[in-house]
């Protein structure tokens, strides 16, 4: 996910475009061309070898038919993909910034479904389409393992553009709230209730009604200020002014916070289904590659012949 760095920000700051850019702007990782270059070099270096492959039309051995190894390339490449999970949460201790392996985990995820393509020589994409559903199951699952991850694969560039939207839209709530990210809105509102409620203390019972009106969620007692003010004291009616601007500032930075919440909830659940869809789809190609591997290289397994 994009960093959200927090801003300090105070209320009547004005904040001009340059400066929410600066807060939002994150230097761009190395890892970032590193991993461009390594996955295209690697895609390119299989696409040139699938070319000539077709040329040659070569009949080789299991092992060595390239057809067989883009398979393998495949697999591998989504473990490799999956293994950013290790960084990110089970082996923290592992090296390099878990930002690094989120680049390695996208740019390695997009050419998984390039090679997956040279592997299957892009059937049920250009040419031998599916007919029943049936077709779904043969080679092992083949075609279903396909187009799980050709899912997986579009779930997680969907759901980064995502992010990155949902990020921009929080740095522009944190940098225009006066306040900052969620947490520091949380703290503030909770500030400026028990300033309303000490503000409240020794105070007539009307003023305190009018306070806990106004602290409750829905409630807009502006109407009320103007008589309970002229039954006041001077001295309460100071008091009452400070309370108003605390319980002013609590309901803005109150609808600031819904609106962090409803993005970092957004999030959250993007990265579960895209969990969820890796969960299965990891399941299924492992399935489809074990089996593969084991009928046409191990020869472990025999293929059943249809009645
Ligand atoms: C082989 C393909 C892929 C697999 C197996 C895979 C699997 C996963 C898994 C297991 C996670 C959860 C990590 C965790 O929170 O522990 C994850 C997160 C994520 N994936 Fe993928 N993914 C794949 C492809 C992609 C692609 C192509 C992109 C983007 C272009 C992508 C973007 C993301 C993002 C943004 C997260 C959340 C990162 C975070 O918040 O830390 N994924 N993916």
């Amino acid at each position: 996910m994009s960093s959200l760095p927090k801003t300090s920000s105070r209320p009547g700051q004005s904040t001009s475009k340059q400066n929410y850019k600066k807060i939002w702007y994150a230097p761009a990782s190395r890892a970032k061309w590193y991993w461009l270059l390594v996955s295209g070099t690697f895609y390119l270096l299989l696409f040139t070898w699938y070319q000539y492959a077709l040329h040659t039309g070569q009949e080789a051995e299991p092992f060595e038919d390239p057809f067989r190894l883009f398979g393998i390339c495949a697999f591998v490449l989504v473990l490799l993909s999956a293994s950013y999970t290790l960084r990110r949460r089970f082996a923290r201790a592992l090296p390099g910034k878990v930002q690094s392996w989120l680049w390695m985990h996208t740019w390695l995820g997009i050419i998984t479904i390039l090679v997956a393509l040279l592997h299957e020589n892009y059937a049920y994409i250009t040419h031998d389409f599916l007919q029943v559903p049936n077709d779904l199951l043969e080679a092992n699952l083949g075609p279903i393992a396909l187009f799980a991850l050709i899912l997986l694969v579009f779930s997680g560039i969907a759901g980064r553009l995502f992010d990155q939207w949902q990020t921009r839209k929080m740095a522009h709530e944190a940098a225009t709230n006066g306040v900052g990210i969620a947490q520091a809105v949380e703290e503030r509102v909770r500030h400026l209730e028990e300033t309303a409620e000490s503000l409240c203390a020794g105070k007539s019972d009307a003023f305190k009604e009018h306070c806990q009106k106004r602290l409750q969620p829905t409630n807009q007692q502006k109407n009320m200020l103007a008589s309970l003010s002229g039954s006041l004291t001077p001295r309460a009616r100071s008091d009452l002014q400070r309370a108003e601007e605390a319980l002013d500032e609590r309901a803005r930075l109150l609808i600031s916070l819904q609106h962090l919440q409803q993005s970092q909830r957004l999030i959250r659940r993007w990265r579960m289904l895209h969990i969820l869809i890796a969960s299965l789809s990891l399941l299924i190609i492992t399935y489809h590659s074990i089996m593969e591997l084991s009928i046409t290289i191990l020869h472990i397994t025999t293929i059943v012949p249809s009645p």
